[in-house]
């Protein structure tokens, strides 16, 4: 299947200063062709940064996808009986959002469309961006990964001077690791 035929949910969680550069891969996808669903979880939706304001980001990211996106619980849920996505990412995928995923725990209308998603057999890609991701977070991301269906962005240590615990995927391989999950494929090199 090609991107162009594609419907992708992209999922949104708190990672703020990813979010320049998760815009620019939304764009990229677009510009191929996808239809680009936005999900957004609820701290995205409600955060305001030195980032830059929620409503701002949330807009802009509607604007990019031509698409209102899913914003609660209730609109995630029927991305499972009514197999509304081929494909989900999960990108930027905070510490937060891992941790919860490999417990089961469905809080979020990013956690939501997860599970919903992944009852239905197809690959969700996950994008780590987080600084615990080598400290409390190592355990969970090692559970999703063997998990049936989940499949990673290439991921690496960013700054192992100051921040030795970080990890964060190389965002400009998400065309890449969706079009190689769609068929199957884990990327590889997995770690960069
Ligand atoms: C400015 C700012 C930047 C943050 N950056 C990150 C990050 O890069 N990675 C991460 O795992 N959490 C980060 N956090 C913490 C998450 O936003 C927080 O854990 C939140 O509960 C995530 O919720 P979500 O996963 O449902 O979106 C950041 C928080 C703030 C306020």
């Amino acid at each position: 299947m090609k991107l162009s035929e594609c419907n992708i949910g992209f999922a949104i969680t708190g990672s703020f200063c990813t979010f320049d550069k998760i815009k620019s891969q939304i764009k990229v996808l677009v510009d191929k062709g996808a239809n680009v669903i936005p999900i957004f979880s609820s701290n995205v939706q409600s955060l305001d940064t030195r980032f830059g304001t929620a409503k701002a980001f949330v807009e802009e990211v509607k604007e990019i996808t031509n698409n209102e996106g899913i914003c609660t619980i209730p609109q995630a849920e029927p991305i499972g009986p009514n197999k509304l996505l081929d494909v989900l990412v999960i990108a930027p995928c905070t510490g937060n959002t891992i941790a919860k995923l490999s417990n089961g725990i469905t809080d979020t209308p990013v956690l939501m469309a997860a599970k919903a998603h992944l009852r239905n057999n197809r690959p969700l890609v996950i994008a780590v961006s987080s600084n615990d991701a080598l400290g409390v977070n190592f355990q969970n991301i090692g559970k999703l990964m063997i998990m049936k269906n989940i499949y990673f962005v290439p991921f690496g240590q960013d700054n192992y001077k100051t921040k030795p615990n970080s990890m964060v995927a190389r965002l400009p391989l998400i065309p890449e690791t969706i079009e190689s999950a769609m068929n199957g494929i884990q990327l590889q090199p997995i770690l960069l």
